[in-house]
């Protein structure tokens, strides 16, 4: 049995007198016979009435989960023609989420709907065979081995950059680390000035969860929703392409595979257990999984990087010192010795997290700090209030990676920071991600330095543009001047 009998003892007899209460949601948690009885989480106190938190969300979703965290560490927000949803803002509700009572929140119908049946969606037994079929490619001795891919990537796209030149880096990194996931991962390097159907359909898969769509129920047929079945439909006819190639010429032991197709055709040809799921509309869902999770993430957390150095030029003379002393092109192995770049890396996954919710849906009742959540009801899982919480972090609004330096990981709550999500579903991806991330931060700020032309907002954040992950506004130009 998955989830934790531990932590279902008998509630609170009342809620919390404040939902913030972090000894509430240590002490006695979860379901009972009384569980009923218990009140709902209460509406965020100063956003007016529930029929216009849709509104409130479709205009600033990130501004609307500020203010409705100030009532509470669980909220409940009024959605249009789709019920409720709860919001749930601490590190013990998110290890809940992910750990101990996770088979009380299944993935919700969003991830079906758009990534059919790959891996961020599947659960249960499914999800286990496909999770022990990928994992081979993304454990950390086989992602080493995609190093020399990624630099190879990233020189190619920067090679082409020239002193003055001025660019919407977001775009640009997107262009990138398409190419780096197509090349390694995917096994087919993609054409620098082309390909443009193909970048255009991975770019339009996050328009299915732009707010202006995201609160409508799933049958209003927005332009954004249009324009993200368009994208699918390129990105199977690809996924067709490749996989014909791959089975031209498959593997003969889905061990020697070296990217995921071969992996996967490999699979399907020797007849592996795993074959049962692999029939060719999951190869295809899978990758347009992989490719929607593991681009847009790496090209956030890049452009964030870059724009807080820009901001900061300390920050900046201690980064450009660290990867000066580089002997030439970075490796693999000096990826471990640049702490100064493994601390920028760390905090702009803190206050900039790329997947900065993580939402789901009950498949039971569940308490929490005495409040009620009945079952099937869709649950939000508030990465980035949690890691943005003063109650964790000291000025948690500044970007300070020397705050990474002492034993703050060791005295942080497990779930305090959590950019790649956690429990046996946390990211399969994140030392691919973390290597490109260094190995690109490391390669580009040897040889260039990156100003922000943008102007910041009040907050002094840059202005940002939420969809499934949270990215910078697009047209954001950043200026280039070679070192
Ligand atoms: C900075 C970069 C990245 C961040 C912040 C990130 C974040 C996350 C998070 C938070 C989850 C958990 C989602 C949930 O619980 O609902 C996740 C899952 C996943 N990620 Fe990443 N990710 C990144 C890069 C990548 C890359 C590079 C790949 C692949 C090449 C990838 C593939 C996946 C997949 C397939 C899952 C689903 C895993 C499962 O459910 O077993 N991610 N990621």
């Amino acid at each position: 049995m998955d989830s934790d009998p531990s932590a279902d003892g008998g509630p609170p007899s009342t809620p919390s007198e404040r939902n913030t209460d972090t000894t509430a949601v240590s002490g006695p948690l979860g379901a009972t016979n009384d569980t009923e009885s218990l009140p709902l989480p209460p509406y965020p106190s100063d956003l007016g009435p529930p029929t216009l938190h849709v509104a409130r969300q479709m205009r600033d979703v990130l501004e609307f989960s500020r203010r409705a965290h100030e009532s509470g560490d669980v909220v409940r927000t009024r959605l249009l023609g789709q019920g409720e949803e709860f919001h749930l803002a601490h590190p013990e509700f998110l290890k809940r989420v992910l750990v101990s009572e996770r088979n009380a929140f299944g993935k919700s119908a969003d991830f079906d709907l758009t990534f059919g049946e790959g891996l961020l969606t599947v659960e249960g037994e499914q999800w286990r065979r496909q999770r022990g079929a990928l994992q081979p490619l993304f454990a950390r001795e086989s992602v080493m081995g995609y190093a020399e891919g990624i630099t190879e990537q990233v020189r190619r796209r920067t090679d082409r950059w020239s002193d003055g030149d001025r660019f919407d880096l977001q775009c640009e990194l997107t262009g990138m680390t398409l190419d780096v996931l197509f090349a390694t991962v995917l096994g087919r390097e993609l054409a620098l000035d082309g390909d443009e159907r193909l970048r255009a359909a991975a770019e339009n898969l996050h328009e299915w969860f732009v707010p202006t769509s995201l609160f409508l129920p799933p049958w209003v047929p927005t332009p954004a929703r249009r324009r993200f079945e368009a994208a699918k439909v390129t990105l199977r006819e690809e996924a067709d392409r490749l996989l014909a190639e791959r089975r031209a010429d498959p593997p003969t032991n889905p061990a020697d595979a070296e990217d995921l197709l071969s992996l996967l055709v490999g699979l399907q040809e020797v007849g592996a257990d795993e074959s049962a799921m692999l029939t060719d509309d999951r190869l295809r869902d899978q990758m347009i999984t992989i490719l929607f999770a593991g681009h847009d993430t790496t090209t956030t957390l890049l452009t964030f990087a870059f724009w807080a150095l820009a901001n900061d030029p300390e920050i900046k003379a201690r980064f450009q010192e660290e990867v000066d002393r580089l002997d030439g092109r970075p490796t693999a192995e000096d990826v471990g010795e640049l702490p100064v770049t493994d601390r920028l890396v760390t905090e702009t996954l803190r206050l900039y997290p790329p997947v900065y919710v993580l939402p789901r849906r009950t498949t039971r009742s569940v308490v929490l700090s005495g409040y009620r959540i009945p079952a099937d009801e869709r649950v939000i899982a508030e990465i980035r209030r949690i890691q943005r919480d003063p109650r964790f972090f000291d000025a948690p609004e500044e970007f300070r990676p020397s705050r990474w330096q002492g034993d703050l990981r060791s005295e942080l709550h497990d779930f305090a920071y959590a950019p790649f999500g956690g429990g046996p579903r946390v990211c399969i991806g994140r030392e691919f991600a973390l290597l490109e991330a260094k190995l690109a931060l490391a390669t580009i700020g040897r040889e260039y330095d990156l100003y922000w032309l943008g102007e910041n907002q009040a907050d002094g954040e840059p202005p940002l543009s939420p969809a499934m992950t949270l990215r910078m506004e697009q047209g954001q130009e950043f200026l280039v001047t070679e070192r």
